[in-house]
């Protein structure tokens, strides 16, 4: 049988870890297995395996530096170091290590490389009890996994300290094995591209005002986040929002106003495979904006708008392989108005939450929605988190996928 580890480019990123010395034998697993090893080492990570073995193992150069020190001004670059790999292990993890990938701290190639690589990263931590029990270290690896990143789990057994407990790396064979069952799980939006918008937009009435609303973008970052625990590489087109959200498979596009969003989606609709629009966009906009703050006066004062480009139409318009989803926030006739919208903008599922629902809208933490599809049935959901709301959005999505 070939491996699932055959041909994938690994990037080995090795701390200043007494079991560092192991890294030798997790160098050679992959190899066997038929995987391309590139390996990067923080500079005191070489106090414990030397470069050489590592590169000769590897047939590969080993990377502990962002230049050649021989003169030769040689530069390495750790964004390539990190679009090449296929996924990066972090392995020993040491808690210093760890601690600065959590506050993005980046001072050594190895940190710069985990700070700019797209690809999924494990780590595999090894520490000493008390550091692997530290409350800061626990927090750590909550951190670390909130950002999508995947814990190899220490070992227990005795410590380099002789103490005897939880915190010896994972031994070489183990780290294959997670790393290969999770290759082995096929994630049902594995290799999809999933295009999402969300939150409010500004349009900019003068330069210091503008007309907003007051979605939060909560609704689309949870989509988000569900896509990309799904395997689906992520652009979140997000207006201006207060919230954020790191994950390797997620790319962000912050934009202001209706016409930015727009102008993201209209780049990147034609690539997709499932879009989203889950941002509320400003249906119209200030005809004219003032260079300057305007100056009030006695009088009354009006603005005249003028429409934005509706940009969910737009894609329901040009769609050929896309599933579209829209949605829809209505007040009265609830059903009927989702239905209509969905007909018209050419969608294949309209999410639609009611201002009636105690709970529901664009401005909490928790939603309840209905989902309609294409042949118009219905399936109503109870109020929930807006997590759990999107988990159900991508149930129907993948179901009607698949049907
Ligand atoms: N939408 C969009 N671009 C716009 C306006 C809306 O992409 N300029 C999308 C929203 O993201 C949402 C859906 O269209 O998915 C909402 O449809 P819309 O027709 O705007 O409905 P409502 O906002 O509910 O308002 P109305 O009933 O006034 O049409």
């Amino acid at each position: 049988m070939t491996s699932l580890l055959s041909g994938k480019k690994v990037l080995i990123g090795v701390t200043a870890g007494i079991a560092a010395y192991k890294i030798a034998s997790l160098v050679r697993l992959f190899v066997k297995a038929d995987a391309e090893v590139k390996v990067i080492m923080t500079p005191q990570a070489k106090e414990f395996v030397t470069p050489l073995t590592l590169a000769t193992l590897s047939k590969n150069p080993v990377y502990s530096s962002f230049y050649t020190s021989d003169g030769s001004g040689e530069w390495h670059n750790h964004v390539e170091l990190g679009l090449w790999a296929d996924f990066m292990v972090i392995a020993p993890a040491t808690a210093n290590t760890l601690s600065k990938m959590v506050s993005g701290a980046c001072d050594n190639i190895l940190l710069a490389t985990y700070l700019s690589a797209k690809c999924p990263v494990y780590f595999a931590p090894a520490m000493d009890l008390d550091m692997f029990k530290h409350l800061a270290t626990q927090r750590n690896f909550e951190m670390l996994e909130s950002y999508g990143n995947r814990m190899i789990p220490a070992e227990s057994g005795e410590l380099a300290s002789g103490l005897v407990g939880q915190g010896r790396m994972a031994e070489p064979e183990n780290i294959i094995a997670f790393i290969n069952n999770d290759f082995g799980q096929e994630l049902p939006l594995q290799g999809k591209k999933v295009l999402i918008t969300a939150g409010p937009t500004y349009e900019a009435i003068d330069p210091v005002r503008f007309i907003g609303n007051h979605s939060s973008g909560r609704m689309g970052i949870e989509l988000a986040k569900t896509a990309a625990s799904l395997g689906a590489a992520v652009t979140l087109v997000l207006g201006p929002s207060a919230l954020s959200v790191t994950h390797p498979l997620i790319t962000v596009v912050n934009v202001v106003s209706a016409a930015q969003m727009f102008e993201a989606v209209e780049e990147r609709f034609a690539s997709c495979d499932i879009a989203i629009a889950s941002a509320a966009v400003a249906d119209y906009r200030p005809q004219m904006v003032a260079d300057q703050k305007i100056k009030k006066s006695d009088s009354s004062f009006a603005i005249q708008l003028e429409r934005t480009t509706d940009i969910l139409n737009w894609m329901g318009s040009v769609k050929k392989q896309q599933f579209l989803v829209g949605f829809a926030l209505e007040t009265e006739n609830e059903e009927a108005n989702a239905k209509k919208k969905l007909q018209k903008k050419n969608l294949d599922l309209i999410v639609l939450n009611s201002l009636n629902d105690k709970g529901a809208g664009f401005k909490g933490q928790t939603n309840k929605v209905s989902l309609i599809n294409h042949t118009l049935a219905v399936k109503a959901f109870e109020l929930k988190s807006k997590a759990a709301v999107a988990q159900d959005i991508f149930n129907e999505i993948n179901e009607l996928i698949d049907a």
